[in-house]
C-alpha cells in the first residue's frame, strides 16, 4: 500500500465530501496494518488539516490553475507533499519522489506533482514570505474565525489562534474505582512513559509524549481513559451526591458520562441521552469497558415530552453542541467544515435545548452548562439570555484556580494551563 496515496484519500473525504477528519481517518485506519504507518498516515492528515491555510495559499501560487473537483485526491497528494516539505524531517528528494510514486492511479498528475514540489523547492522563501504577507494564511485560519476571535477576545485572539494550531497534550483519566492516580502514575513510568498529575482534577495525568491507547497499562479492563482535563472537570463540579438521578443530555461518546459514574458510583440512576445513535453506540462501548453502567437512550434533547416520560432529575449536565472552537487543535477540520452561519444556528439549538433540560430539573437541582468553545455568544451571552427568561433560575457562581470568572460562568481559554478552550456555568433552580 503506498501511505501517501491512502492518506490523499482520507484527506479527499474531508476536503471534498465534508466529512470529519476523526470519521475519515476511522474509515481509512482497518486498511493499514502496522501502527507505525497508521501513525504516519495521522500524522500527515492531521498536519495537512492543521497547516491547510498556509499550505493552500502556497498551492495556490504554485498551480497554474486550480485542480477539477474530481481530483480532489491530487490536490491532496500535492498539499501532502508541500506539508512534508515544510514540517516533516523526510528528505526533500525522498518527500518529492514518494509523492510522486503515490500517483500511480493517475499517472497524468505525476508530471504536475514533480514541477510543484521542485518549483516549491527553488522558491520557498519567497513564497514563505507571500504567506506572512496575506491577512489569512498568515495566521493560518479562515477570515470568519479570526473575525470571531478577535469580536469576543480583542486581547487574546492572537494567542487562541496559535494555541489552534499547537498539537494538544495527551491527558488520561484515571478511574479512581479501580485504584488511586498514584499507583497509575507508577504503573505507565515502569512502562517508561513519562507523565505528570494534572492540576485542578484529581483524576488527571498528562503524558509527555501520546500513545496509542492500545499502550496504555489497563485501558482494555477500564483503569483509564484518554480525556482533556477541561472536560474531566465536569464531573466535579456537577458533584452528583448519592441516590441521585441524574441526567446527561448530548452525552455521546460518553467521556463525561463516565467520568460522573467513576466519581459518584452510588447515584440511583444516570439517563445518558443523544441525538446520534451512531456516537451513542461508543457511549456504550465506553460504559462496557469500563464496567460502569447507565441507561444509554438516542432522542433528541430539545424534545424532552417524546422521551421523558415524566421523569425529574436532580442534577443535569448540559453538553451542549457548540462551535468547538475551543478544541481546534485536537479538531483541527472544524476550521475548514464550519459554516459562519453555523453560529448561530447552534446558539438557538443551545438556547432549546436549555430551556427543555431546565423543565426536567427537580426544584433544588444543579443544572451544569458546558461547551467546548470560547465563543461569548454560546457561553457567557447564551446564560445572560437564559437567567433573563428563567425566574426560578439562579446562578452558583464556581470558584476555582482555573480558567477565568465571566459575567456569568466560568471560561477556559484554549491553552490555559494546557488545557482545551471550555466553558462551565451552574444554574441552580429555586425550590
Ligand atoms: C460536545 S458533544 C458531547 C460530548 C460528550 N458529552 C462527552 O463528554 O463525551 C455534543 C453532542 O451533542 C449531540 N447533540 C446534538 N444535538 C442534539 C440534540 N438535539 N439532542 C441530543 N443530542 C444532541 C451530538 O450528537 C454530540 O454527541
Amino acid at each position: 500500500m503506498n501511505l501517501r496515496n491512502h492518506a490523499a484519500q482520507i484527506l479527499s473525504k474531508v476536503l471534498g465530501e465534508g466529512q470529519s477528519l476523526t470519521r475519515a481517518l476511522a474509515a481509512g485506519f482497518p486498511a493499514i496494518r502496522e501502527s507505525k504507518d497508521r501513525a504516519f498516515v495521522q500524522a500527515l492528515c492531521y498536519g495537512v488539516i492543521r497547516q491547510y491555510y498556509q499550505l493552500d495559499f502556497i498551492l495556490g501560487r504554485l498551480l497554474g490553475k486550480p485542480i477539477k473537483q474530481k481530483d480532489i485526491d491530487i490536490r491532496a497528494l500535492l498539499l501532502i507533499g508541500l506539508y512534508q516539505l515544510q514540517y516533516m524531517r523526510v528528505k526533500s528528494h525522498a518527500a518529492v519522489s514518494e509523492t510522486v510514486a503515490a500517483c500511480k492511479h493517475k499517472p497524468w498528475a505525476k508530471a504536475l506533482v514533480n514541477a510543484v514540489l521542485r518549483q516549491y523547492l527553488r522558491d520557498a522563501q519567497a513564497l514563505q514570505q507571500a504567506c506572512g504577507d496575506d491577512p489569512q494564511a498568515a495566521v493560518n485560519h479562515p477570515d470568519w474565525i479570526v473575525a470571531r476571535l478577535k469580536q469576543c477576545w480583542p486581547e487574546q485572539a492572537a494567542d487562541l489562534l496559535a494555541a489552534n494550531d499547537q498539537p494538544p497534550p495527551m491527558a488520561l483519566r484515571v478511574n479512581l474505582l479501580q485504584g488511586s492516580r498514584h499507583d497509575y502514575l507508577e504503573l505507565l513510568n515502569e512502562q517508561g512513559m513519562a507523565a505528570h498529575p494534572a492540576k485542578f482534577c484529581e483524576t488527571g495525568l498528562l503524558l509527555e509524549q501520546p500513545v496509542g491507547v492500545e499502550l496504555l497499562p489497563g485501558f482494555e479492563t477500564g483503569r483509564v481513559s484518554v480525556q482533556d482535563i477541561a472536560a474531566q472537570l465536569a464531573a466535579g463540579l456537577l458533584d452528583a451526591q448519592p441516590g441521585q438521578q441524574v441526567l446527561d443530555l448530548c452525552a455521546a461518546p460518553g467521556g463525561k458520562t463516565a467520568a460522573i459514574l467513576e466519581s459518584q458510583p452510588q447515584l440511583q440512576a444516570l439517563l445518558a441521552v443523544d441525538v446520534d445513535e451512531q456516537r451513542l453506540r461508543r457511549v456504550t462501548e465506553n460504559l462496557w469497558r469500563l464496567h460502569l453502567q447507565a441507561e444509554v437512550l438516542a432522542a433528541d434533547a430539545a424534545v424532552p415530552e417524546s422521551w421523558a416520560q415524566g421523569r425529574r432529575f436532580h442534577r443535569i449536565l448540559l453538553d451542549a453542541p457548540c462551535s468547538g472552537f475551543g478544541v481546534i487543535r485536537r479538531h483541527p477540520d472544524i476550521k475548514i467544515l464550519r459554516r459562519d452561519s453555523d453560529i448561530a444556528a447552534l446558539q438557538a439549538l443551545q438556547a432549546r435545548i436549555l430551556d427543555a433540560a431546565w423543565s426536567l430539573l427537580l426544584p433544588g437541582g444543579v443544572l451544569l452548562y458546558a461547551t467546548c468553545s470560547v465563543l461569548k455568544q454560546e457561553n457567557e451571552e447564551q446564560i445572560a439570555q437564559f437567567l433573563a427568561r428563567r425566574a426560578d433560575a439562579l446562578e452558583i457562581p464556581i470558584t476555582a484556580g482555573w480558567g477565568q470568572a465571566r459575567p456569568h460562568g466560568r471560561q477556559i481559554l484554549t491553552g490555559d494551563s494546557g488545557m482545551d478552550g471550555f466553558y462551565y456555568a451552574r444554574l441552580g433552580k429555586q425550590a
